[in-house]
């Protein structure tokens, strides 16, 4: 186990960083141990509706900041800079084939175990969460995916690298471009945030933060 004070001493190096040291890269074991943070997430009903492109093509950066207006210093300094896609409707609709594989070969159910969760996940699409349209699926699947960006911030700040997650982007626009550019297939993956990883050039201000007794309820 580690230390308590070690892991909130991580919590607070970690701050949203908007300038990246140019001289320093991040070595290739520290980027993948960042990405088995992100693998390993938790997600709802365990399907895992995340992808992640590592852009570190100068000419792809470059493309992107037209539209990401949070993202411009980070595109330019980071040493590593990661998109967060999410997994869209139909594909993350309960009666999807996709779904169907998904249970069967990386979950590795069994057959009957496969049609009981299939028929669960129907009912709470239906009518526990209301994720009756594309864009309401696209957002529950979006928020797994958040999951797996905090994991990769907090892993990040425990081994003294720095990161900003960025929503400062038009999701259409930014779209178009990952679908022409990238040649990601935007039919599947919708675009859910930025993350940009290094090491930082300035000191943060003091963090700011509500009291835990303005943010917790006991009952
Ligand atoms: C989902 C999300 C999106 C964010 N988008 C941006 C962004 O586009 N550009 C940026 O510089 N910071 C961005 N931030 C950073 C926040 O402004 C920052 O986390 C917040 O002010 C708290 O400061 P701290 O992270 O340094 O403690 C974002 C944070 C989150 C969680």
């Amino acid at each position: 186990m580690i230390d308590k004070n070690k892991i909130l001493e991580a919590f607070k190096y970690r701050h949203a960083c908007k300038l990246f040291d140019t001289s320093k890269s991040i070595s290739d074991e520290d980027l993948n141990f960042i990405l088995e943070t992100a693998r390993l997430s938790p997600s709802s009903f365990g399907f895992e509706p995340w992808h992640f492109v590592v852009v570190q093509n100068k000419e792809l950066r470059t493309k992107l900041k037209d539209n990401a207006w949070g993202a411009t210093a980070k595109l330019d300094t980071a040493s590593h800079f990661i998109i967060g896609l999410t997994l869209k409707s139909p594909l993350m609709k309960y009666d999807s084939p996709y779904l169907k594989e998904f249970m069967e070969n990386v979950q590795q159910l069994p057959e009957n175990v496969v049609k009981g969760k299939g028929e669960m996940f129907e009912v709470f699409q239906k009518s526990d969460f209301d994720l009756t349209d594309d864009r309401k699926i696209f957002d529950w699947a979006s928020k797994q995916c958040y999951i797996a960006l905090g994991n990769m911030m907090t892993a990040a700040a425990m081994i003294g690298i720095d990161s900003c997650p960025i929503e400062g982007f038009n999701q259409k626009k930014t779209e178009k471009i990952l679908k022409e550019d990238f040649g990601i297939d935007t039919g599947k993956f919708g675009l859910s945030y930025m993350v940009a990883f290094g090491y930082r050039v300035n000191e943060p201000r003091a963090k700011t933060r509500r009291k835990l007794n303005e943010i917790v309820t006991y009952k």
